[in-house]
């Protein structure tokens, strides 16, 4: 599996450990969003760390995956760049990790495939935003791809060339489409986490726009497990919506921090708006409900474990809220947080 270093791959690869007797081969690149400590508690119990390795590397690298792949007999791909608004200042690395990575991958298996006559299928972690803005109604998985940001295409390209290879290469391919995700161990980059630890530190929470943008909200650990059921279950060449348990606007969003912190809403600005902000997405999950996947976690309860969470390791998110992200914080919100106003 690729990604595993990160929030939503670590939770798959505690998870997994947990339930089955599989081995696991982590490949990651180590950005900025991915880190080793993430994996500390499956290396520090023996019984997790005897069937866990680590490689440091890079999917879009062949000399790297080729190896891999072919001792592996099955590939997870949560491994990409996944932040919205880092994507909008630069997306040179979204298309290499989600595009170059993905088709790095895809040969990978073809060639492992073609050397030792064995199937080795490949599940692509992607996400409800290939499918755009979606006003009304939920988007179902025969619904046409329209993503709006560099992420979201970026994403959107990785997919069809891994429907590409299933039909003309005939690998074994699955395709899973992620709701918005949150839980312990999300980089605070990321809505949630960004505004509880900004919260705990009295600094201001900048909600873009009129803050009444709408997301399905997922958490973490129903995120790996439906990875998992589609692993296992999903038929070849399809694809499944993983949807959330909780729709909310971003301001409630908001409120359900700030409760849970005993903080004030004065904290919440409204800054000027991303651009191309989707307005909401929704999805229908009869697909994976037919496989034996739902959300089992609540949102209220879920953000109240997250909330938790971030209280109970302070060292954890103030590391990476280091210099490097002073400077990215800065050129994100220095000048929209100048212009905010009461929200
Ligand atoms: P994340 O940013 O926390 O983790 C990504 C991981 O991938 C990091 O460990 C990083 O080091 C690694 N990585 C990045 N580029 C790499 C490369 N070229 N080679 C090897 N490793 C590389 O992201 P996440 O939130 O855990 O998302 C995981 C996957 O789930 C992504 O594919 C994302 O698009 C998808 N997804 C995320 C959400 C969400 O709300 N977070 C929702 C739906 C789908
Ligand atoms: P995000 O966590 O970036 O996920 P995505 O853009 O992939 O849905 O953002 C979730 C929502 O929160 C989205 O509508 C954008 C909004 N948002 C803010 O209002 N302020 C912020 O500082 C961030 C990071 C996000």
């Amino acid at each position: 599996m690729t990604g595993g270093a990160g929030f939503i791959g670590s939770a798959f690869v505690r998870r997994r450990l947990a339930a089955t007797t599989d081995e696991l081969v982590v490949l990651d690149k180590l950005t900025y969003a991915g880190d080793r400590d993430n994996l500390d508690d499956a290396f520090a119990d023996p019984a997790t760390a005897a069937r866990l390795r680590f490689v440091q590397g890079d999917i879009a690298d062949a000399t790297v995956v080729g190896p891999l792949v072919a001792e592996a007999d099955a590939v997870i791909n949560f491994a990409a760049e996944s932040h919205v608004d880092r994507s909008i200042l630069a997306a040179d690395d979204f298309l290499r990790t989600g595009v170059i990575g993905v088709h790095v991958l895809l040969e990978a298996v073809r060639a492992a495939g073609a050397a030792d006559g064995q199937t080795r299928r490949l599940l692509q972690v992607s996400t409800d935003e290939v499918y755009g803005s979606v006003e009304t109604g939920t988007s179902k998985e025969g619904d046409p791809l329209a993503p709006r940001s560099p992420y979201a295409a970026a994403k959107a390209g990785g997919e069809l060339l891994v429907q590409a290879y299933h039909v003309t290469h005939g690998l074994d391919t699955v395709i899973t489409r992620g709701a918005n995700t949150y839980g312990p161990h999300q980089h605070p980059e990321k809505l949630v986490p960004l505004f509880i630890t900004s919260a705990m530190q009295d600094l201001p929470l900048p909600l873009y726009g009129d803050g009444l943008q709408r997301r399905d909200w997922l958490y973490v650990d129903d995120h790996a497990d439906g990875v998992a059921v589609v692993l296992e279950r999903g038929s070849s060449g399809e694809v499944y919506n993983l949807p959330g348990a909780g729709e909310r606007t971003n301001r409630d969003v908001t409120a359900a921090i700030l409760d849970r912190l005993g903080k004030p809403w004065s904290l919440a600005r409204r800054v000027p708006d991303r651009p191309g902000h989707d307005r909401r997405y929704a999805m229908a999950g009869a697909r994976a409900e037919a496989l034996g996947w739902r959300p089992a976690t609540g949102f209220e309860d879920g953000m109240t474990c997250t909330v938790a969470w971030y209280r109970d390791h302070e060292a954890w998110w103030r590391r990476r809220r280091d210099a490097a992200w002073d400077a990215y914080y800065e050129r994100q919100y220095g000048q929209r947080l100048a212009d905010s106003v009461e929200a």
